[in-house]
């Protein structure tokens, strides 16, 4: 690449390489993925969604679902932040759909993460939560140049302040829940990431007269794909699936071990009871509910503001489900996976990645 390496600069925050290990619930990146991440030079990113599902807090009944998940959080990125060190990079990503959002993102701000990520719908009130937090750095996700937009817009009338960075997802590959609101949107051209980074870029150096990066993800697994991103105009890329299968990967090797099965007809879009596509692997509970018959576990935790399993007792509890796959439950679990899981064939380490991305990188800008 002729200009180096990019920088890649979240508010006061900055990486040594512009690469963000992407959230991944349920546990899947928990403190010792993100923590990883973080201490190797990326920003390692804690998903906070039903962290607090096999704590003591929660199991041994002393507290709600939602009481514990406030105090797991903050213990989790504390236990990210002893691995990462001091100058570590530490991420939460905090999904809007959640009932407690706004506590999620208070106690991620208040257990010390220098970044919220934040996508599962528009994070219109995210500076809101986090006002008493001006070092943490915003990072919506979005599919579209509209949804930044309009998210900047919003934020810049209500509290003057615009965002630090943008996610680009795109749906076409990425894993876990995905920015369209309906199936026939998956593919769109439109949303695929050559249409929608560079939109954004635009969006960002045009519009906005701004020079916050632009981050890419979906599909991305080498060093191929990250130039790409550069080259279409990406500040960084985040990076899920290849991390999900690591040493330092929090989820259970059965888990790590569907992902390295995984054959290109096992991957497959489905409807997840928060009303969006979502990424899968087709093991036996995939398979039955593509059938139509799946039978759900009960409602975890009403841990969704608009779930069809709770309302109308379709589909299933997504919560429970993503934790059986978090234990490596085969038959029971969801294991959410991005397209490229058909290139796992191993468990790496953390360092090995990212050694892999960034060997003989040259910087851009300051030679870091
Ligand atoms: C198992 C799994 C769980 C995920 N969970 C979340 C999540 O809780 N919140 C979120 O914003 N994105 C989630 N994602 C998306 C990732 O953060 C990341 O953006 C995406 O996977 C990038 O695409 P890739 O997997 O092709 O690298 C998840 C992805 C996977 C594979």
């Amino acid at each position: 690449m002729s200009n180096g390496t990019p920088i890649l600069k979240l508010g006061k925050h900055q990486p040594r390489y512009p690469l963000i290990q992407g959230g991944m619930g349920v546990g899947i990146s928990g403190p010792r993925l993100a923590g990883n991440a973080a201490r190797r030079g990326a920003v390692g990113t804690i998903a906070s969604v039903g962290l607090s599902h096999n704590s003591p807090h929660f199991l041994l009944k002393k507290m709600n679902y939602f009481e514990s998940n406030e105090i797991v959080i903050k213990e989790v990125v504390q236990q990210a932040r002893e691995i990462a060190g001091p100058e570590g990079i530490l991420a939460v990503n905090c999904m809007v759909a959640l009932t407690d959002y706004d506590t999620e993102v208070r106690a991620a701000a208040e257990g010390g993460a220098n970044v919220i990520v934040s996508g599962a719908g528009l994070p219109l009130r995210l500076p809101e939560y986090t006002k008493d937090f001006p070092d943490v750095a915003l990072v919506p996700i979005v599919s579209s140049a509209k949804a930044a937009s309009l998210i900047t817009r919003r934020w810049e009338k209500r509290y003057g302040r615009s965002p630090d960075g943008f996610v680009v997802e795109t749906p076409a590959t990425a894993g876990g829940h995905l920015g369209a609101t309906a199936m026939e949107q998956v593919y769109d051209p439109a949303l695929s990431i050559e249409v929608a980074l560079p939109d954004t870029v635009r969006f960002v150096a045009e519009e906005m007269k701004s020079d916050i990066p632009v981050i890419a993800a979906g599909g991305v697994w080498d060093r191929k794909d990250m130039e790409r991103m550069f080259e279409l105009g990406a500040k960084g890329v985040q990076m899920g699936t290849r991390f999900a299968c690591t040493v330092e990967g929090d989820a259970s090797d059965r888990f790590k071990q569907a992902y390295i099965d995984a054959k290109e007809e096992d991957v497959v879009l489905i409807h997840s009871p928060a009303g969006l596509p979502g990424r899968a692997i087709k093991n036996p509970f995939v398979a039955k509910y593509l059938d139509g018959e799946v039978e759900s576990n009960p409602c975890f935790a009403n841990c969704l503001t608009h779930c069809r399993y709770r309302k109308t007792r379709e589909t299933f509890c997504i919560a429970m489900a993503l934790v059986d796959a978090f234990n490596g439950d085969w038959e029971r679990g969801l294991f959410f996976c991005g397209s490229n899981v058909v290139k796992v064939h191993k468990v790496e380490t953390v360092e090995e990645i990212i050694g892999e991305l960034f060997a003989e990188s040259t910087f851009g800008d300051d030679g870091r």
